[in-house]
């Protein structure tokens, strides 16, 4: 039996605040077992969360800031009390065990359907963009729906939202938290041209574009210590129909401002999310490079190159999304190079039990 316990992903590792004890990370994972009357998270997410504790960090699926943020049919939110007690043992179930959790504070922005927002209202955007592709309704996969763009008076409440989900997630008992600014949701939005066509301070230049991914960190940050808050970004990702024309100055700017606040880490998802690495237009390394906090990288990694990554200091931590969600031990799988069993992507989404282990 091969055992690489020397390896440095397997060492632990301090990030910001969290005293971790490896650098294996478990990525999000929306997975939508939920209470159908209030999102909150069934009694069985608690005991899923806690078998995946060997990580050295759990980013828990994405929970919605406000039914608003709601994208996909039974997922999540962390804006309600009662949400905030579902997740109360999912917490208790992680640290039993010693393990570490952050949520991923979500809003969805324009990826939604009137069939999950409030009042069947429009999703909101920053701008009136049909995005291509289709999400998750009661009914089905849907196509999504031309948004409404926000209006400027209606943004501090978005970013009050975050505030407010974030002190939930204290309340949980949560370790810190990871803001959503990956894969083409709300932030994420804001920072792509492709998406952003306003003409107000929010929209036009790099600086406009950026305004409200910084305004959320610091109003995170009012809440939780810096130390104890992380970003995911995806630069390049085409995920929701998203584009921007230059994403290299857009992201450098970004991350010098994260600097400045000095937030615990970026957790990087590489290329197409969940799909191909290997998309030109930006380079990892200088990001890596420009960043001061730790540098959590994601995207089909395999035990190899999540070792090689961390013996060569290209990143700090590498986190893993399909791999833990059918090898809830995938830490000492990794370790022993033992096989890891194969997702089936059936249940990601739906069903309660069934799939969900
Ligand atoms: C079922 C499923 C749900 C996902 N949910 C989220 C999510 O809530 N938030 C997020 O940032 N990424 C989400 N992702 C993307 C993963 O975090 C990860 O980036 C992707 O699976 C690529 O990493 P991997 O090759 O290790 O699986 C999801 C992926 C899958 C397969």
């Amino acid at each position: 039996m091969k055992d690489d316990s020397e390896k440095k992903l397997f060492q632990p590792i301090n990030v910001g605040a969290f005293e971790l004890r490896n650098r294996i990370v478990m990525a999000p994972v929306t997975r939508c077992r939920t209470e159908a009357d209030t999102l909150a998270p069934l009694d069985i997410v608690a005991s899923y969360y806690g078998r995946r504790a060997s990580a050295g960090l759990i980013v828990g699926e994405g929970v919605q800031i406000s039914q608003q943020g709601q994208g996909y049919y039974g997922s999540t939110g962390i804006y309600s009390d009662a949400q905030v007690d579902g997740w109360k043992n999912v917490t208790r179930a992680v640290h039993e065990v010693g393990g570490c959790m952050v949520p991923q504070l979500w809003h969805v922005g324009r990826v939604s359907h009137p069939s999950l927002q409030p009042g069947g209202a429009l999703p909101v955007a920053p701008s009136a963009v049909l995005p291509k592709g289709k999400t998750l309704t009661a009914d089905g996969s849907q196509d999504m729906v031309v948004p409404r763009a926000l209006e400027l008076s209606e943004i501090p409440g978005i970013i009050a939202q975050y505030a407010h989900a974030a002190r939930n997630a204290q309340r949980a008992g949560f370790d810190g938290v990871e803001i959503h600014g990956a894969n083409g949701y709300l932030l994420d939005q804001f920072l792509r041209d492709g998406a952003n066509k306003r003409e107000d301070k929010y929209g036009g230049s790099i600086e406009n574009r950026s305004r409200l991914m910084l305004e959320v960190v610091d109003a995170v940050c009012t809440v939780w210590d810096k130390k104890r808050v992380g970003i995911r970004l995806s630069p390049l990702t085409n995920s929701n129909d998203m584009s921007d024309s230059d994403p290299q100055p857009l992201f450098n700017y970004l991350i010098e401002r994260l600097n400045l606040r000095d937030i615990a880490f970026i957790h990087m998802v590489e290329g197409n999310t969940g799909r191909e690495r290997d998309v030109p237009g930006f380079d990892y390394s200088a990001a890596r490079k420009l960043f001061k906090g730790s540098y959590i990288v994601n995207n089909g990694y395999t035990r190899t190159m999540a070792i090689d990554a961390v013996e060569s200091g290209a990143a700090d931590l590498v986190s893993f999304g399909r791999p833990f969600i059918s090898n809830p031990d995938l830490v000492e799988r990794l370790r022993q190079d033992l096989p890891l069993k194969e997702h089936g992507t059936t249940h990601y989404y739906r069903g309660g039990e069934v799939g969900y282990f």
